[in-house]
């Protein structure tokens, strides 16, 4: 399945089994392949999209049973406005149709919500259906599951710069001051305290690029890369990500780990 790396891996490596003790704490997901995982079943795209949040409830149940501090992902970029209109409104009523049957579910599994994007642009009933969810899970201290909803990493970082900018001017700091942890700080990621960077980004269906997700936060995560799309992703495909991580050797520009 991760093509690529199974070439180098020996037959020994690939039935390796997962180090419970070496968890990522931080995964970002970028859910991809909706819509040709639909097409290759001659069903409309939106099939796929529902089939999609099928798999958002079992990863979510599954990265929690592992011990990951805070699940992200990107469930809608910036610029999947330009989808077809019907594509976009179908997107919009997921996370209502999500919430609605899952959210018992999430405080099951001591799961809270939380989400990162521009959220006042969307729809009036999937905001508050965002933000029931929010509310309703508040009291949970598992898990973090962070939907990026109307997110762009560039947009993110605007928004940093303006904040900034505007507290330079109005005297509350000095330019001197602005260095990573305040721009870190003004992110959208902030709430996620210790865990705002991702260690491990997975993307499916295998595309290999980031389209706009977490631009600054991913400067030193581990990537994956799955062919598998991601109606299909489980629990399965998510310990075989985290055993390819576990494999790795992270430096963060140093000599030794
Ligand atoms: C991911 O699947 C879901 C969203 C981007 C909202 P896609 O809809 O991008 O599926 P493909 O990439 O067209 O197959
Ligand atoms: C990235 O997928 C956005 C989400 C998964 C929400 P896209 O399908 O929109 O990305 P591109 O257009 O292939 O880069
Ligand atoms: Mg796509």
């Amino acid at each position: 399945m991760f093509s690529r790396q199974k070439k180098a891996q020996s037959i020994s490596e690939e039935t390796k089994v997962i180090d419970r003790n070496n968890i990522p704490a931080h995964i970002a997901i970028i859910m991809d392949g909706n819509g040709r995982w639909a097409q290759k079943r001659h069903l409309p795209r939106i099939a796929g999209h529902r089939e999609g949040m099928q798999t958002v409830k079992k990863v979510t149940i599954a990265a929690s049973d592992l011990g990951v501090k805070v699940l992200s992902l990107y469930a809608f970029s910036t610029e999947n406005w330009k989808r077809p209109k019907d594509e976009v409104s179908y997107l919009m009523q997921l996370p209502i149709r999500f919430f609605n049957t899952f959210v018992p579910d999430l405080i099951k599994h001591n799961v809270r919500v939380t989400v990162m994007g521009n959220i006042d642009k969307l729809p009036k009933d999937t905001q508050k259906a965002v933000h029931d969810a929010i509310d309703q899970t508040q009291e949970c201290n598992g898990m973090v599951l962070n939907f990026a909803l109307n997110y762009g990493g560039r947009d993110e970082i605007v928004d940093a710069v303006k904040n900034i900018a505007t507290q330079v001017k109005s005297g509350e700091i000095s330019v001197e001051q602005i260095d990573e942890s305040l721009v870190s700080a003004n992110l959208m990621t902030n709430m996620l305290d210790e865990y705002e960077d991702p260690d491990l980004m997975i993307r499916t269906s295998g595309e290999e690029r980031i389209s706009n997700f977490m631009l600054w936060q991913l400067a030193y995560s581990e990537f994956v890369f799955t062919d598998v799309h991601w109606p299909d992703f489980d629990a399965k495909t998510l310990e075989d990500a985290i055993i390819e991580f576990q494999g790795r050797h992270r430096r963060f520009g140093g000599l030794t780990k």
